[in-house]
């Protein structure tokens, strides 16, 4: 695993997305992996300047998001799908037939997630998987538990993750459980990008760069990848 220390998120949205637009520029078919939240946001800007001054075409490349909530269509502010629809793919011509979801629905959701890791895999895998990392160290919804997941699965969100996440509910409470890619799916990623920025994610980067590998601590087994980077600013790597 390999840290990259910057100075604060503008400089980590500069880094990561020169490594995507290189990627989609060399292969334009190019499979990505998104995350959603706070993280990637000033990442998917720069896509979008990008994208706007002509400087790669997102039109042929294939997507698959990390996850979703249970109980929230699509169409709800608060669902990842149209987050990601706000904040990069309506903006920066995105072909939504490439855009590939974990249903939200309590129960088309679980029969999806076998075949959303078919899907996956159909698609040759995928070359760049992006991700935060929650306070409780948790990649995708993987919250810490005794074991590493594999495939796509249902997960009850951990007490941490609904404290993080709940400001962002205003006109209803936030879903207890969500569906996520597993650990698994996210290690079979070619290459992997990870942005931890601010005080809040400190005690999860010091997990993840120096502590034992172990589910307790879900992202640390990003050390065992072979391409993975984590980009910091100095507030989330003050305990380094
Ligand atoms: C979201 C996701 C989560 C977030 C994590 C950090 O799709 O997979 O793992 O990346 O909860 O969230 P922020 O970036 O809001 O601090």
């Amino acid at each position: 695993m390999e840290v990259v220390l910057l100075e604060n998120a503008i400089e980590i949205s500069r880094a990561v997305s020169s490594i995507i637009i290189e990627t989609v520029r060399k292969k334009p078919a190019a499979v990505l992996g998104f995350a959603t939240g706070a993280s990637p946001v000033e990442t998917y800007k720069r896509l979008i300047e990008a994208y706007e001054k002509g400087l790669v075409s997102f039109r042929d490349v294939t997507t698959f998001n990390l996850d979703e909530y249970c109980g929230l269509p699509r169409e709800d502010k608060n669902s990842y799908y149209y987050f990601m629809k706000e904040n990069l793919f309506s903006k920066a011509g995105f072909d939504f037939s490439k855009v590939n979801f974990l249903s939200g629905d309590p129960e088309e959701g679980e029969s999806c997630c076998e075949e959303y890791g078919k899907k996956i895999a159909a698609a040759g895998g995928i070359d760049i998987q992006l991700l935060g990392v929650g306070t409780n160290g948790h990649i995708g919804f993987n919250e810490p538990s005794d074991s590493f997941s594999d495939g796509p699965f249902k997960v009850r969100l951990a007490e941490s993750t609904i404290n993080s996440n709940s400001k962002y509910f205003t006109e209803r409470p936030m879903p207890a459980y969500a569906f996520t890619m597993g650990v698994g799916d996210i290690m079979r990623a070619k290459k992997i990008l990870l942005i931890a920025t601010g005080e809040s994610k400190a005690k999860a980067v010091y997990s993840m760069v120096k502590d034992p590998v172990t589910p307790h601590c879900p992202a640390s087994i990003l050390r065992n990848h072979p391409d993975a980077t984590i980009f910091i600013d100095r507030e989330s790597a003050k305990l380094l």
